[in-house]
């Protein structure tokens, strides 16, 4: 990761390889613009007559500075109209700069942070500084484990050190306090990257396990796993269901954090960590099924975001439970038409055994009411449906409580995980009966809705407090943007963070 640290400076005497200076959208260079312009003699105004830069957002321009100022090059990235600034947009600004810095082999890079002095007053300027630290650190993330002998030969360059360049000496404080918020929440988005990338052959259900006993060994968190003994007795006959055709065993795993009194009920948030979805004896076409390593992505989320929780102090009280398995076709493998008896007592007639992530939730979701929780959420790459939906820009929200869902959109609109709602009608609850068993887990043709057809089963193993599902299949992986990697995004982390810090409040 990146290192980031701060300075107190002037854009015009401050030494570094690249100069990068957040723009706002302009007629014309302004502020400190003008005076680095000037500096430059003019350059930048003519890039502004010949609308090669205008400070809209994420726009990039790179200048050499020809010995004109103590920087050897100037980076300069538009953040749009400053009425309308937001953290989000200096993040993905901060992201662009980071990357194309990257790409341009610099070493090092300053941020300058001195139009946001002029424009964010009090705790606003340290969420603007933040912005800057978690655009670049989300940005520079790379995954290159598994490569060995060409990179070796020709290391690719990386941008190690992003200094903070505030003008003002009476920032110190709160730039501290920025950059280690900005460095702890990075970490652990780069960890669920990570565990997302691994292929299956490495990110096992045991695999997550032994990841999660680390997170609780560095922190005031404690793990529990349970293994195919121990949910026997418990009589988690879904989870269990779907691991049997593999030889890899399942794993349950929770992660206790209490950050209040032990007494306030907890939130639990639970994860679909299905290390592989080969669709099992459903199987799936084999054209893109590597991808289904990524099955685990809601598992990577809520391990992610106990670190991060645990890291930042925040105080709430969260339980994490993350339900491991493999799904395989193999000798012992369900088979379509096969009942499962859950923990819930519930019976499931597995209509197809392609829908698994919802069958080792319900497991998961029973456990869950152990805690008493105040609310359940639960993370799952559930649904290719989701994707027809909303593409790989949203997250599907389904659940039982209005108020939830909303504060879910605004800390989804804040941290640009964003989230839209779909529909729980009780024709979707009628819909998941079977006609021998108590619930089945795909609806009859002609139903259509997946997404919430997936969250109507879950509801039946929910519980009464409010509960919220979030379908993450689209959004966990897809195409780079200017601060995800292609990939494994590490969704769903930055948007609980922010959901849960503010929660308390309300
Ligand atoms: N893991 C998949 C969903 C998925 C699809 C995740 C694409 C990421 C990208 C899930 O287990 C699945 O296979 N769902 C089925 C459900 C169907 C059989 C009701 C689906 O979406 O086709
Ligand atoms: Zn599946
Ligand atoms: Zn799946």
């Amino acid at each position: 990761m990146i290192k980031i640290n701060q300075k107190s400076d002037s854009p015009l005497n401050h030494k570094t390889e690249c100069l990068i200076l957040p723009c706002p959208e302009e007629k014309k260079p302004g502020g400190t613009l003008k005076d680095v312009d000037t500096a430059l003699n003019g350059t930048i105004t003519t890039a502004f007559e010949n609308k090669r830069f205008e400070g809209k957002s994420n726009q990039t321009l790179l200048l050499s500075c020809n010995g004109n100022l103590k920087a050897d090059n100037l980076l300069l990235v538009g953040i749009g109209k400053t009425k309308d600034l937001t953290a989000e947009k200096i993040c993905k600004a901060s992201g662009t700069a980071a990357k194309l810095a990257e790409k341009s082999n610099f070493k090092s890079a300053s941020a300058y942070l001195g139009c946001f002095e002029k424009i964010a007053k009090g705790p606003r300027y340290g969420e603007f500084a933040g912005a800057v630290a978690e655009g670049a650190g989300l940005a520079l993330y790379h995954f290159d484990e598994y490569k060995s002998q060409d990179e070796k030969d020709a290391p690719p360059s990386r941008l190690q050190k992003l200094t903070l360049v505030a003008e003002s000496k009476t920032k110190t404080a709160i730039l501290t306090k920025s950059i280690d918020r900005a460095e702890k929440i990075v970490s652990a988005v780069h960890a669920a990257r990570n565990l997302i990338s691994h292929p299956g052959n490495t990110a096992t259900p045991t695999y997550l396990a032994d990841h999660a006993k680390k997170i609780a060994r560095k922190s005031k968190i404690t793990c529990k796993v349970l293994g195919k003994r121990e949910m026997e007795k418990l009589g988690m006959g879904a989870l269990l269901g779907v691991s049997r055709g593999s030889h890899e065993p399942p794993a349950l795993i929770v992660l206790e954090y209490f950050g209040t009194a032990k007494k306030k009920a907890p939130t639990v948030i639970v994860g679909k960590g299905v290390t592989f979805d080969t669709g099992g004896i459903s199987l799936k076409p084999g054209a893109g099924m590597d991808e289904m390593k990524m099955d685990m992505s809601g598992a990577a989320t809520t391990l992610s975001t106990l670190q991060a929780i645990a890291d930042l102090k925040l105080p709430v009280n969260v339980i994490g439970i993350v339900a491991a398995a493999e799904n395989m076709p193999g000798g012992s493998a369900i088979k379509p038409g096969d009942i499962l008896k859950s923990m819930s007592g519930k019976t499931i007639e597995v209509l197809n055994t392609d829908a698994e992530g919802r069958l080792v939730l319900a497991d998961a979701l029973t456990y869950a009411q152990r805690y008493k929780p105040k609310e359940v959420i639960d993370l799952a790459t559930l649904t290719g449906a989701v994707i027809m939906a909303l593409g790989h820009q949203a997250a599907a929200v389904i659940g039982t409580n209005p108020a939830m869902i909303k504060r879910l959109k605004e800390s989804g609109d804040a941290t640009g995980e964003r989230v839209w709602e779909l529909p729980l009608w009780e024709e979707f609850d009628k819909a998941t009966k079977s006609d021998i068993a108590d619930l089945k887990n795909i609806a009859s043709p002609g139903v259509g809705a997946g997404s919430s057809m997936g969250a109507a089963f879950l509801k039946a193993f929910a519980g009464d407090q409010p509960w919220t599902h979030i379908d993450i299949a689209g959004t966990a992986w897809g195409e780079a943007t200017a601060y995800t990697p292609k990939g494994a995004s590490g969704y769903g982390v930055r948007l609980l963070i922010h959901y849960l810090e503010h929660r308390r409040t309300k």
